[in-house]
Order: structure tokens, then sequence, then C-alpha cells
């Protein structure tokens, strides 16, 4: 059996090389982040190999916790949220490169304070200067931590220091632009990595795998034979306790601007003219600079935004968006967008892309589904009432695989057909179910590949694409006016009729 790292395209996109020793420093260590997802992978990285015996982390948060209470912390978030802690003399040897350090982000005696720490870390771990910055704070923490990273000399560097920074990387245009501006007088392109998770995901990966390796998908992937794609991110959580930060975020911010318009471009980019980043990336740009949302003269034709109300989920009662702790018993920020857009190039001219996501509904669900043109003539009109169109189905959750849905003969002496699936699965062809994005994301990060983490120009582009619906959301409004939808329900009626409008449907998934 093939399988992916035999692939070089595969091994094009992630090299199964080892970082050298270094710190990962998180601004905002007491956060879910670190806690849930980042020191865990390194952790499971650490065991099987892929992560240097020297790997250290550092915790950088404004809370006087010490070393030891950050030891029993990740101690137990690699217990709830990673793959266990394994042997117990294991654990004790990571244990001993876990360090945390109390610092304010707007104070720049902190950073001098770390920079000293760091280097001692360097001496007693033989760490060798090498780090990786991660900024797991608050959006708006972002410039001033930047700023002070520069000043304080720590990101002078670029062979041995780098930058991750969490989305959203801005809250509109300008701020994407100002943001990068900050970034680009303290450290060369070449040392920043914007993190989108989503790019991690290896359903997303396997989009150029599937797109470029294979000879009979491409022909069809273009205007003449798609429909329409549609791009979906369906979530069952509600806001949870990040109210803080979500109230100023929402759907767009949160998800769309990024997450989605990631698989966007890689579902609709041409074939880069090589494996490197910077190809990739560019072609991913040139995406964003051909699209457009479908009707800006009429907004509500392409983009609806939604908020949950009180509903039900798994059969239990849950309160609405706006009853949820901390969040404005007013609020008018939108838990649900979705949005029409076209790509004017040779390829998509004509073919609507729509993307949609929203929390509390009623699955978790990501996917991209290409669904192609209608047959020209229905000679089996009277065997087929409902001959359903193809439709290629990139499934990145759950059940991660790809399936194509087609009509076929129903067995019998009749002529009639039935919608039926190909399909092909990873945990069945490939014996193992993805890993976690965040690990592959970390690795190539401490290796200096780029290709998975978005540049520049990309991030505001993408800004550009939305910024009609943000400027018409955002001015003030009577908070009354934003659709509900009930949780534990599809979409708002609204972002019905965005898409029935066109005569096409939403999947039901
Ligand atoms: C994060 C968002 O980036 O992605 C969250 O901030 C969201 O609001 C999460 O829940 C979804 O990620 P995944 O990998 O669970 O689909």
């Amino acid at each position: 059996m093939v399988t992916l790292l035999e692939n070089p395209l595969r091994v094009g996109l992630r090299q199964e090389r080892m970082p050298d020793p270094q710190i990962l420093v998180i601004f905002g260590a007491s956060g879910d982040l670190t806690q849930r997802k980042l020191v865990p992978a390194i952790y499971q990285m650490k065991r099987d190999r892929r992560m240097p015996p020297e790997i250290t982390v550092v915790g950088v948060a404004r809370r006087p916790w010490s070393h030891d209470y950050f030891r029993e912390q990740m101690r137990q978030g690699i217990e709830e949220f990673g793959e266990g802690i394994g042997p117990e003399d294991f654990w004790k040897d990571f244990a001993q490169g876990l360090y945390y350090f109390p610092g304010d982000i707007d104070n720049p005696e902190s950073y001098e304070k770390l920079k000293v720490f760091l280097a001692e870390i360097d001496e007693k771990r033989r760490t060798r200067g090498n780090r990786v910055f991660y900024l797991s704070v608050s959006p708006n923490f972002f410039p001033e931590a930047i700023r002070q990273l520069g000043a304080a000399g720590m990101l002078s560097d670029p062979s041995k220091q780098r930058l991750v920074i969490e989305k959203p990387f801005g809250r509109d245009l300008s701020s994407a632009k100002a943001l990068n501006r900050v970034v680009q007088n303290v450290c060369t392109e070449q040392q920043v990595y914007r993190i989108d998770h989503y790019l991690g995901k290896e359903t997303v990966q396997n989009l150029m795998v599937f797109r470029f390796a294979n000879a009979i998908f491409e022909p069809l992937w273009n205007r003449h034979y798609v429909d329409h794609v549609q791009i979906t991110v369906a979530e069952t959580v509600g806001v949870e306790d990040r109210a803080g930060y979500y109230e100023s975020a929402g759907a767009l911010r949160d998800m769309l601007q990024n997450h989605l318009m990631q698989i966007f471009c890689l579902t609709a980019m041409e074939p880069p003219n090589s494996l490197d980043a910077d190809s990739i990336r560019t072609e991913k740009l040139k995406v964003l600079q051909a699209s457009r949302l479908a009707d800006v003269n009429n907004l509500e034709f392409s983009a609806v935004r939604g908020q949950y109300s009180a509903g039900w989920m798994k059969g239990k009662p849950v309160p609405g968006y706006r009853e949820e702790p901390g969040v404005d018993p007013n609020s008018g920020t939108p838990t649900y967008v979705a949005m029409k857009f076209m790509v004017d190039n040779w390829r998509w001219q004509g073919v609507p892309f729509y993307l949609r996501t929203g929390k509390r509904l009623p699955k978790k669900i990501s996917e991209i589904a290409i669904q192609f043109r209608e047959v020209p003539l229905l000679i089996f009109q009277s065997a087929a009432q409902q001959a359903s169109p193809n439709v290629l189905t990139m499934r990145v959750y759950p059940n991660e695989g790809i399936s194509l849905r087609f009509e076929g003969k129903r067995p019998g002496p009749d002529l009639r057909t039935r919608t039926v699936d190909m399909d092909f699965s990873y945990g069945s062809s490939f014996g193992v179910t993805s890993s976690d994005a965040y690990d592959r994301l970390l690795v190539d990060c401490m290796l200096g590949d780029q290709t998975l983490f978005t540049r520049a120009d990309e991030v505001e582009e993408a800004w550009r694409l939305v910024t009609p619906a943000l400027t018409a959301w955002e001015t003030p409004t009577d908070p009354s006016l934003v659709p509900q939808y009930e949780a534990g329900t599809w979409e708002p009626a609204e972002a019905e009729q965005l898409i029935n409008r066109d005569g096409r449907r939403w999947r039901r998934v």
C-alpha cells in the first residue's frame, strides 16, 4: 500500500526531520491552548522522537504561578486532552524542561528578565539560542508583545528566532496592515509564522495531493464541470468560556476570514510551480486577489450573519448566545456566517463558492463539497425521478476522507437508478486516524518550513474580501436585526435564502 509519506508531494509538504534543540516560549501560557493543544502536542512528539531531547517550554503569563504549578497544569492537560502521560520516568524527564515565567506583556522589564532567563536555560538545556515565541494571547496584545520582543532584541537573529502569531491576525484590513508593519519593523517575513490550525489538518493538506497528484480530477476542476462549491465548518459547541474574546471576534473573524478562507484557497488555486512555501502561498494569494463577494450592492445576497438563540442540543436545553456568561445581553456578535464568493478567473468564472460556519449547529462537521453540473440530458428520466448531480466531498471532520456521489443502477429487472457513494476513509485505508494539527505546525515552524502558514499579503487579501460585510455589520445597528437561529438547528432563514435564491440548497450533512 502506498503511504502518504512515500508520496513526493507529501514529502514536500512536510520533511521528516528533527528540529534543532529549542525553547518554545508561549505567551499566554495560562490559557486553554497551551494546556489543551500545545504542550500535549510537544509531549507526544517527544515520545514519538519527533522532538529533540533538549526541547524546552517556557510558559509566560501574568499569573504568579510556580514552575511546579505550571508543570502540574500541563500534566493534567496531557492526561485529559493528549494521549496520556505514559511511563512516569518519561514525564519526569519532560517536566524538567517545563518552566513558568510570570511577566507582563506591556512591561519592558519583563522582557529584559525573560531574556536573561532564556539565556540561563540555554546553558542548562543546551538549546543553543534557538527560540520560537508563540503569541497565544488576546489579539489586542499582539502589537505590544511584538514591539517589546523586538525592543529587547529577542527577534534580531533570523536564523534562530521565530515568531508564531495566532489568529485572528488583525480585526480588519487596516489593523492587519498595521500589525504587519509592526511585525516587519522587528523581524523578517521568514521569521513569521501566522498560524491557522486548519492548514495543519491532514485532509486539508491532502487537498493538494488529491488535486495535483491525480490525473483524473484536475480536468474536471473548473467552470465547465463544477456547478458550485460548498465549504462548511459546523460546530456544536457554543461560546464556552471564551466570551471575552469571542464578543469582539464573532464567527467572521474567528473562523471564516482564516480557516474557511484557507480551505477556499486550496480548493480553488492553480497548480503551484513547485512545493516551496512561496510558490504555494503565491497561488493562494492569486485566488484571493481574483475573488469578491458575489453582490456587494445587495449585501444580503452574498453575506448573512446569525446568532444562536436558546434551543436544544442532544436532548438538553442550552441558553442563547446573549444569555451566555460574559456576553452582552444586547450583543450583535454573529455566531454564524455564510458568504457567497465569486472567483473572476478563467477557471472559475461564474462558479459560486458558498462558505458557512456556525456554533451550536446540529453536528460538528467540516467538509468541502464540489457539486458538479447536471448531465445535459437525463435519458433515465422515468427511471430516476430524482437523479442527483455528482458531488465530491472532502471530509475534514469527522471520518476524514473523500467520497464521490454518483448514480448507479438498482439491482433488479427494472432500469431504476439510485445515488451511491464511492468512499475513501483515512482510518480504514491507512490504519491511523489523523493526528492533531498543532503537532505538525509546531514541527514545521521549528524546522523553518513556512508552507502551512499564511503570508502577510494573503492575510490582508482575506480581510479585503470580507470588508464590505464587516463595514455593513459593524455600523451601529439595532442588535435585534441580527438574524437568530435556534441552537441545535441549521442556519437562520436568511442564510437559506442566500443559496435558495440561486436555485441551490445547503447540504444537509
Ligand atoms: C478555533 C476557533 O480557531 O477553531 C474556535 O477559535 C473553534 O472558536 C475552533 O471552535 C474549531 O477548530 P476545530 O479544529 O475543532 O474544527
